[in-house]
């Protein structure tokens, strides 16, 4: 395949969000050493002029059809816009990326709205979005010469990590907190050979742990702290606007948790629009669940200028994370995109994610935050109905298989609350009867006349 003219000075820089320093010999927790804050990757010949974007968008588009490798991932396909490795040709790679848009026209429908889509992250190998990421930063500490990635997790980070790690023939150690991570999650770290430690603690404990371990150690940390993972990360924004044929829709929606995905899905979108490959920006929305948003009240009641940590809850335990990481580089997003920071509570997050399986979808908890937060916009009236909004479904439906099974059970709340009514209908329980025709035509009559 032709290698598409990106000039040379698209050379990266490791540069603090903060106070702008350059950092050549970055610290193994990638903060700045002057002002605390984090690295980035940047670009500093970055504008209209650097990349030819109709050249670019053709070179991405005929890649769709080599079957090498590299071009087969949906991560180095965009690589011109990630040159953070040496040799492109030997990162570690699972064909990650490449996730399908899907209208969710009955859910439009519902909601009154004109266009709504839905871009499935939870369709990447291990099952969610991390993998985009993880295949930039696991090929940037192989290329280094590590030979062990730590990183602490909710459970996604951690099977993505332990995944590319055997890939690569490295050791992988996953910091977990104790009980709270879905099954689905912790099942992948043990079945790619992680060393996998649950700590008595929560996932905030076991990131500050971590950041402590790698100025100790030689491991190299796979959290989204590292700017590296952003950088794989934010080719989901790049794959989307060429999936909408680089029509910038109205608004994206993402969750937030430790909130490096919004902060490089944002970096995705300012890049592309600085390179002129779309001509406006989506404003890029993040959603937390009530009790885990430190996010929520930094922006709603400091205006974005302190965070204050909060003991997360949440039975999205993906994104049970109370002191964020990358709160800043997200407030700077929201400000840039001109989006906006909703909390949704726990029955919202339930209702909503069973009105995506309606769609044939399905996602984890945390994604169907996307669409409880999607209602509220609409509510409010930041989001319009004859807007686009793509929303973003971050991990597989079957990550989690307990909270879906304990939802239609009615076993997920232990008392009514304002939606029981609505989620009630929306239960589905397996229905236990005899082994007969006669069995089955009685449920089905039941049904019907329930109709
Ligand atoms: N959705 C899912 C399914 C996740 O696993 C996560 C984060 C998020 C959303 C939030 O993304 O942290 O970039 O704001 N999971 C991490 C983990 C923390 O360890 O797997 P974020």
């Amino acid at each position: 395949m032709p290698a598409a003219a990106v000039p040379e000075t698209a050379a990266a820089q490791l540069r603090c969000c903060g106070c702008g320093a350059l950092s050549s010999e970055p610290p193994p927790d990638f903060h700045c050493s002057h002002c605390g804050d984090l690295l980035e990757v940047a670009y500093p010949g970055w504008d209209v002029s650097a990349a030819p974007a109709e050249q670019l968008k053709r070179v991405w588009r005929e890649r769709k059809m080599s079957s090498s490798d590299l071009d087969r991932s949906g991560v180095w396909r965009f690589r011109e816009l990630l040159p953070i490795v040496q040799a492109v040709n030997e990162v570690v790679t699972l064909a990650e990326g490449n996730t399908p848009l899907y209208e969710m026209r009955h859910i439009a429908r519902r909601l009154g709205m004109r266009a709504l889509f839905a871009k499935h992250q939870g369709m990447n190998p291990t099952g969610s979005f991390k993998d985009t990421g993880m295949t930039a930063a696991l090929s940037v500490a192989r290329e280094r010469g590590y030979r062990w990635v730590v990183c602490a997790s909710t459970g996604n980070t951690s099977a993505s990590m332990a995944a590319y790690a055997a890939r690569a023939g490295m050791s992988a150690l996953v910091l977990i907190p104790d009980g709270k991570i879905a099954w689905g999650k912790l099942c992948q770290a043990l079945e790619y050979g992680a060393v996998t430690l649950q700590l008595r603690t929560d996932f905030d404990g076991c990131m500050s742990l971590v950041t402590e371990l790698v100025r100790r150690m030689p491991i190299y940390i796979l959290n989204s702290i590292n700017p590296y993972r952003v950088e794989g990360q934010k080719t989901a924004a790049i794959e989307l606007m060429e999936q909408l044929e680089w029509h910038a829709p109205e608004h994206i929606i993402v969750p937030g948790g430790n909130l490096g995905n919004s902060s490089a899905l944002g970096k995705g979108l300012l890049e592309m629009h600085r390179l002129g490959l779309i001509p406006r920006l989506p404003k890029l929305s993040v959603i937390q669940a009530e009790g885990a948003n430190p996010l929520y009240t930094c922006v709603r009641e400091r205006g974005g200028r302190t965070l204050v940590p909060v003991k997360a809850e949440t039975m999205a335990t993906a994104i049970r994370i109370g002191n964020p990481a990358s709160w800043r580089k997200a407030v700077r997003v929201l400000e840039a995109t001109g989006g906006a920071c909703e909390q949704v509570s726990e029955e919202e997050i339930a209702l909503a994610k069973s009105e995506i399986g309606i769609e044939g979808l399905g996602c984890e908890p945390a994604s169907a935050v996307t669409l409880a937060g999607l209602k509220k916009l609409l509510r409010s009236g930041f989001v319009q109905a004859n807007e686009t909004v793509v929303l973003l479904l971050t991990g597989h439906v079957l990550k989690d298989p307990e909270y879906s099974l304990k939802f239609h059970a009615g076993e997920l709340f232990d008392h009514g609350g304002e939606l029981s009514a609505e989620l009630d209908a929306r239960r589905r329980p397996p229905i236990q009867v005899d082994a007969s025709v006669e069995a089955i035509t009685a449920v089905l009559q039941t049904m019907r006349r329930e109709a």
